[in-house]
């Protein structure tokens, strides 16, 4: 059974909290759960540290109820806007000596020794192989012996305002963190196959206020990046399109789920309240929809042009993987994706994925099982026995030992 891992996935939207574990069949284990509004983000940006950290506690506080736990430390996310990943490789000689746990420590300290802008401050160095005398795909190498000792990482760097207003509302909320994970690096664990990695796939992650772009091939991370528009522009273009609130907005939105006004089977009329003049009026469910396909469109066409702008060309045996719950929940997503991509699109199921049941949860559950099968991290976290009078706390996981260079930037 492996270690207990608690994620935090600081959205714009929410903020999920998730206690649970990667169990011996390679499954996940989820023991608890919490998710809360979240109104400290714009465009998925930090701007208001106290309520952030208000609904950071308040959903570990729902975790905590739901597992019986006490969370002391926990695993958070970064955006794709506020995060480089730079691949590189290093090497040692080992003169045919048996590799040690030092000599690991040194080359990951040398791979991560790059000139990193100043604005920038290194998050986490992620070893992809090591290669020992020509062997590679190597990913446990203490113990082997060879002459010639080199590793291939990826060495991610964030903005410093970013990672620190991520570490204030973290320490604020009072839970510490293990460490900051790429959410490209969690969805990816959890909603691609290893052939997908490999052929070459576009995941677009759509959340409230942006998109999460990443491109994976070969098994790598090769593009990463976020677009600051998501969910609520699809709210706020159907509250400006009709003249209503935003709330009725977003619940005629969740209503209906459709972005193809070719899938609607019997269009009807429904009853809103203009805003302007105060009074009913009718208005057609095509009409609605028709708003919603115009962005979630422009959505995908963002995404498309950003790639292209890069330089990013995906294999025509590629494909296009969607996830997050501003699509998630919305039918003609896929088609409209395909339309834009000229690839074939699918969407992470969230009732696929054991211990998930809404698709807000599975960037959180993401980074459980990447901690657990990348970073082979661990949280704190202690069971609360509620037997009276004395409430005793058993440890049942630790882990504290971050890198170095991790340590450094609190
Ligand atoms: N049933 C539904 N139908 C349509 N849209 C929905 C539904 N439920 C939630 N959404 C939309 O999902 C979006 C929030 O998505 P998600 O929870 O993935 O965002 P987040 O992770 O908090 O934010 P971000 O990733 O942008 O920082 C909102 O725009 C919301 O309107
Ligand atoms: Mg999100």
């Amino acid at each position: 059974m492996g270690d207990l891992i608690v994620s935090i996935d600081i959205g714009t939207s929410n903020v999920c909290t998730l206690i649970g574990r990667v169990n011996n069949y390679t499954q996940l284990d989820i023991v608890g759960r919490g998710i809360t509004p979240c109104n400290g983000l714009k465009k998925g940006v930090i701007v208001d540290i106290d309520s952030t950290a208000a609904s950071i506690r308040d959903s570990i506080e729902k975790a905590e109820l739901t597992a019986n736990m006490r969370v002391g430390s926990a695993y958070v996310n970064i955006h794709g806007m506020h995060v480089n990943v730079i691949n590189n490789t290093s090497q040692l000689n080992i003169d045919g000596n048996e590799i040690t746990r030092h000599d690991i420590e040194n080359i990951l300290h040398e791979v991560s020794s790059i000139e990193i802008p100043e604005d920038r401050q290194l998050i986490d160095v992620i070893p992809r192989q090591y290669i020992i005398d020509g062997y590679d795909e190597i990913i446990e190498p203490a113990g082997m012996v060879g002459t010639k000792f080199e590793v291939d990482a990826d060495i991610l760097t964030g903005k410093i305002t970013s990672v620190q207003n991520i570490i204030k509302s973290m320490e604020r909320a009072g839970v510490q963190i293990d460490g900051i994970v790429a959410e490209a690096f969690a969805t990816g664990e959890i909603g691609l196959t290893q052939d997908e990695r490999d052929i070459g796939v576009v995941l677009l992650d759509v959340g409230g206020s942006v998109t999460d772009v990443s491109v994976f091939h070969a098994k790598r991370l090769v593009f990463y990046d976020t677009i600051p528009v998501g969910g609520d522009h699809i709210t706020n273009d159907i509250a400006i399109g009709l003249r209503i609130t935003n709330v009725e907005a977003e619940k005629i939105k969740r209503q209906f789920e459709l972005a193809l006004t070719s899938l609607i089977k019997n269009d009807q009329e429904i009853s809103v309240m203009d805003i302007n003049e105060n009074k009913k009026k009718d208005v057609k469910v095509s009409e609605v929809v028709e708003i919603i396909e115009a962005r979630v469109y422009e959505i995908f066409s963002l995404c498309k042009n950003m790639l292209d702008k890069a330089g990013v060309v995906v294999p025509d045996n590629g494909s296009v993987v969607m996830t997050g719950a501003g699509i998630s929940y919305v039918d003609g997503c896929k088609q409209l994706a395909n339309e834009v991509f000229e690839l074939p699109v699918r969407t992470v199921q969230a009732g696929q994925i054991q211990g998930v049941s809404k698709p807000e949860y599975i960037a959180a559950a993401g980074m459980i099982k990447y901690v657990s099968n990348v970073k082979k991290g661990a949280s704190h976290a202690t069971e609360i026995k509620l037997k009276k009078p004395a409430t005793k706390k058993k440890e049942v996981a630790f882990f504290s030992k971050l890198v170095q260079f991790f340590k450094d930037i609190f």
